[in-house]
């Protein structure tokens, strides 16, 4: 029905009710009126062509390459993030998601980095932020004599601005905000989303340092330093700092951490800058001005009689990297400094999404070895094919201008992109695919969705065609699962089926972030993932996640514990 309703007669793009009217919502065209005037294979038609064209300059055959890139997005395999969906072939052409933008320490530099923010948004980009230059609350302010009121006030307008602009109502307006450990502010700053609806526009992080890890582990105290005068302004304990953080995040779900030394020590440019921020998801580590632009593979469709088809997972590899590389010459940037760094080092990050329900279908379940062995060798062939492509991109059509002194060349000769891979969460593409999104564990088999202002109830197609196959499906079970979203409890399923579709919060923790860590290690962006807990979840709990996630050479991490937020995303309908 929905799909009379948009036209389409064809049944070229076999989409879910759901992802229809996600596109509906975000991505589909409209005319000044708000009427939809494109279909979905137009939409992908209309994304194919625009970022295929680039291939013109280079000397490709742009019309097979449209094919192609039709081709992959069409069958689902392939979907690039939200943006590029929404605005390529459009005069706006802003394709990225993700965006950091630096924050000095004066009104000039502040004030415009909200223009500058507000500007991302409008696109639908996100924008990361580093608040740990400016000077600490109390300070003296020279002009006027007068104190400042610190980073998290000024972190209070950039929130209202995100709140007023709403990226034109297609996608809420996401950002990062991180203040380093050894900022004077770090207390107020790591109690600061205590307050329910109090910086709702911002997830936040803080930067945390070996040295203070180091600190935590001998019990010892640590130095605050002013970033105006670079003096200590004090010390403070570093487990009750450490403690706060694990209090706070169990209570609310932020802040995260991101290990800066991690992130710094990894960063295949480190000769350019040092990265004080990621975009608003953690999955992307930037330098000021610089953007990256996403799109993931889906690995549900990379499964052929029950084993991973590699051959098609090499295939669908080389021509993502091909299109993202494509999209950094397609896109028009809101700022020429943006346009330049961007452009200078060529990031892309390809990722995956669907990896939970690959594994089920090759009836491996989440937390076992098995998966965490079959995560690490398919990160690790996705990571070497699209370096291999990249490299031979880099041959073909020059290497990114920073290259020289780069990681890469201690191997290579060329390379296009300074980074390759990472894993997003993909929230809305991976609706649109109809899969699970990116390494998360299922979350639910049956749930409710809260989408834009609309509930969806959702149940795994697995699940569903299994059931029915073994002959156990009816409505009611659907709605017994429904309560909770595992069939952990339920007696008349059977238990092969029980062990390989655990939920996310059938899952001991430490599965979460070994998971997380697998994927890490031939990722060379960072990795989206949070690590879910139960209600009943215990601050010890929390501790120790964070503790294996650095030790597990994590890049940051970022716990939920079900129901501490009232606005939560995903709600499964009996644990309200
Ligand atoms: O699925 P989709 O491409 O829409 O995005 P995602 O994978 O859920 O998020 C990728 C990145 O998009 C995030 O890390 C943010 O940088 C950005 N984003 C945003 O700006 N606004 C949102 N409402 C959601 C994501």
């Amino acid at each position: 029905e929905a799909k009379k309703l948009l036209g389409v007669e064809k049944d070229e793009l076999k989409l879910s009710i759901d992802a229809i009217r996600v596109l509906e919502r975000k991505s589909l065209l409209k005319d000044e009126k708000g009427n939809i005037i494109e279909t979905p294979a137009g939409m992908v038609k209309r994304v194919a062509k625009a970022v295929a064209s680039v291939d013109k300059r280079y000397g490709g055959d742009v019309k097979k390459t449209e094919e192609e890139f039709y081709r992959m997005m069409a069958g689902l395999e392939f979907l690039p993030n939200t943006p590029t969906l929404m605005n390529a072939g459009t005069d706006l052409g802003q394709l990225s998601s993700c965006f950091v933008l630096p924050v000095e320490d004066s009104l000039k530099s502040i004030f415009g980095a909200l223009t500058n923010m507000s500007l991302i948004h409008q696109s639908g980009g996100g924008t990361g932020f580093s608040f740990s230059k400016l000077r600490p609350r109390g300070d003296i302010v020279m002009s006027t004599k007068g104190v400042t009121s610190g980073p998290v006030s000024f972190m209070r307008i950039f929130d209202q601005a995100t709140e007023v602009i709403k990226q034109g109502g297609k996608r809420r307006g996401a950002n990062m905000g991180i203040l380093r450990v050894d900022h004077p502010d770090i207390i107020e700053f790591i109690i600061s989303k205590g307050n329910e609806g109090f910086l709702d526009n911002f997830n936040i992080s803080v930067g945390v340092t070996d040295e203070f890890m180091k600190a935590v582990e001998e019990d010892r105290e640590y130095n605050l330093i002013n970033p105006r005068t670079g003096k200590s302004t004090g010390k403070l304990k570093a487990r009750d700092v450490f403690d706060l953080i694990v209090i706070m995040s169990w209570r609310t779900g932020d802040p995260g951490m991101v290990f800066l030394d991690e992130i710094n020590r990894k960063h295949p440019i480190s000769h350019v800058g040092i990265i004080e921020s990621t975009n608003p998801c953690g999955e992307i580590p930037l330098l000021p001005y610089e953007s990256c632009n996403l799109g993931s593979i889906n690995l549900s469709k990379m499964v052929r009689d029950g084993e991973i088809d590699w051959e098609k997972l090499r295939k669908t590899t080389r021509l993502c990297v091909h299109f993202l590389d494509n999209v950094i010459d397609a896109n028009r940037y809101p700022l020429k400094e943006i346009d330049r760094i961007t452009k200078n080092n060529r990031k892309i990050g390809l990722c995956v999404m669907g990896f939970a329900e690959m594994c089920t279908i090759l009836a491996i379940p989440y937390d076992s070895e098995e998966a965490i062995k079959t995560a690490e060798k398919l990160m690790k062939f996705i990571r070497d094919e699209s370096v291999k492509k990249s490299v031979e991109l880099g041959e073909k059509r020059g290497s990114f201008p920073n290259f020289k002194s780069s990681m890469w060349a201690n191997d290579y000769k060329a390379m296009r992109n300074a980074t390759v891979n990472t894993v997003a969460p993909t929230g809305t593409i991976s609706i649109i695919a109809n899969t699970s999104s990116g390494i998360e564990p299922i979350f639910a088999l049956s749930f409710v969705r809260n989408v834009m202002g609309t509930q969806l109830l959702e149940v795994n197609p697995v699940f569903e065609k299994i059931a029915k196959e073994r002959g156990f499906y009816s409505t009611d079970l659907l709605i017994e699962i429904s309560k909770t979203g595992s069939i952990k409890n339920i007696p008349k399923i059977p238990e092969d089926i029980k062990r390989v579709f655990v939920t996310s919060l059938d899952i001991a923790p430490e599965w979460h972030v070994r998971m997380q860590a697998a994927f890490q290690k031939y990722v060379d962006n960072a990795v989206a993932k949070t690590v879910n807990l139960p209600a009943n979840a215990t601050l010890e709990d929390v501790r120790k996640i964070y503790v294996m996630a650095y030790k597990l050479k994590c890049k940051g991490i970022t716990v939920y514990r079900y129901g501490s937020k009232t606005k939560q995303v995903l709600v499964i309908a009996g644990l309200r």
